[in-house]
Order: structure tokens, then sequence, then C-alpha cells
């Protein structure tokens, strides 16, 4: 892992990030073939090892897919919505203790939600920020009802929310060719959030009125957890449990 920067005026921002994570700080031109390396600029991007072939990560909620899926308020994301019981008027207060890149948080945010984001790995930690920094300049809703803690949910201290969501990591079948590069780049960093059951008890006890859990169309539900609602898509699907 290496943070590099491509200018001159980023190359102070470079050097808090290689403090904060802990790694060396490197010219952009000479970052070695098998590192990671997160280069400062405008943006934040995350450059994968060249040799994995995989495209850079560099998460944006003004332009491009996210920009627009934003804009477009529930219809964006109507099975999220219905899964976060999200009745207009009443938008619920919404614990994402799986944050990622951001995505589903800041589709539920977009549609009146407050939401606290929890993600644990320190990279995707940074460019969630820096994006939500970079949103924050143009949206007046991103600082008035988002919020990011970079921290493992399962050992940090937080306040219930109505909602609780969960969307970890599962393992990758079949058709891993067809899974797209982005969806390749995040299990490589991340992993396969093996302890996600144990998170599945933690949203318990932090729903005040639900848990819901994201998961693969197919897959077992989290925890060996029947739930008592679901609410099925193409390719995923959403698992209610009511408060106990
Ligand atoms: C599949 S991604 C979530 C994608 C997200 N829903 C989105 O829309 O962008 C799962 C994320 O959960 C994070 N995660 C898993 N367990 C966690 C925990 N105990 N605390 C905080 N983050 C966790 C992983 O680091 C990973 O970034």
């Amino acid at each position: 892992m290496a943070a590099a920067s491509d200018a001159p005026e980023a190359a102070e921002h470079a050097d808090r990030l290689a403090a904060r994570l802990g790694c060396p700080r490197i010219e952009a031109n000479a970052v070695p073939e098998e590192a990671w390396c997160l280069q400062t600029g405008d943006r934040l991007t995350l450059f994968p090892p060249a040799a994995s072939k995989l495209p850079s990560l560099q998460p944006d909620f003004l332009r491009g897919p996210m920009g627009h899926r934003l804009r477009r308020g529930r219809h964006a994301a109507p099975m999220l919505a219905r899964a976060c019981a999200v009745n207009a008027g009443a938008p619920p207060s919404v614990l994402d203790l799986t944050a990622g890149l951001g995505r589903d948080g800041m589709l539920l945010a977009a549609i009146g939600c407050r939401v606290t984001l929890v993600e644990r790995h320190p990279l995707v930690a940074l460019l969630l920020e820096d994006a939500l920094a970079r949103a924050a300049r143009e949206l007046d809703w991103v600082p008035q009802r988002v919020r990011l803690i970079p921290a493992d949910a399962l050992d940090c201290e937080l306040q219930p929310a109505e909602v609780v969501y969960l969307d970890p990591m599962f393992p990758p079948r079949g058709k891993q060719a067809l899974v797209k590069k982005e969806m390749q780049l995040f299990h490589r960093l991340v992993g396969h959030d093996e302890d996600a059951d144990a998170l599945f008890e933690r949203g318990r006890q932090l729903a005040l009125k639900r848990l819901v859990v994201k998961r693969p169309r197919k897959a077992p539900p989290l925890a060996g957890m029947r739930p008592s609602g679901r609410i099925e898509g193409k390719t995923t699907r959403y698992d209610l449990y009511p408060a106990t």
C-alpha cells in the first residue's frame, strides 16, 4: 500500500493520508507494480496493483450513475425504500453498519432518512469520507443527514436507530467472470466479512423498529435466522426482522 500525489499541491494531503494509514508516501510515477495506491488530487482514487487489470475506484455522488440515481429519489431504489419503511413524511433514522462505498446509505439519505454510516475498512472509509465531503459542497442535505463513523461496528459505541441496515460481503459464487470488475476489486480489497453473523446480533440490539439485511437472492439468511418478511428482486433480496 502507498499514498501518492499527482501534483505538488496534493503532496501535503498525501503526507497526511500516509501517516493515517501507516504506509509510505511516494510520487505517482514511482508506484511499484504490485502495490495498492491511494492517489490524492481533486479527489481520492484507489488504484489496484497494475497486474490485476482491475479499474481504479473513485466513488462520486454528484456525477455518473450514482449522481443520476440520487437525483431520481425514491424511484431509484424502490425496493430499498420499501425494505426500510421509508414512508412519505416520516423517513426513519437509519444505521448502516456496512457502509462500503455508501451507495445504499446515500440513496436512503436522498429520500429523507438521517443516516449514520459505519465502515471499518480504512481505505474504503477514506474514499467514502472524500466522496461525502465533495457531495456536501453541492448538496445541502448531505451534511444535514449523513454522518460517517470509520470504525468496526462490532467494536464501537453506536446509538440505536429506527432501522438498522446490513449488507455484508458475500463470497462470490459460480459466475465469477460475470461479476462486475468493480465488485471484483472490492472483494479483493475487503474480503468476505466472515464475521457477518455477529453483526446480525449487533444489528438486532441497535434496531428500534426493524433490521434489514440485503442478501444475494439465493443466499441463505444471515446467521441462519429466518426473516419475518422478504422483498425480492431479480438478483437481490431484503430480509426483514422486527425489533426485539
Ligand atoms: C457489500 S459492502 C456494502 C456496500 C454498501 N451497501 C453500498 O451500497 O455501497 C460491505 C461493507 O461492509 C463493511 N463491513 C463489514 N463488516 C463491518 C463491520 N463489522 N463494521 C463496519 N463495517 C463493516 C466492509 O468493510 C464492506 O466495506
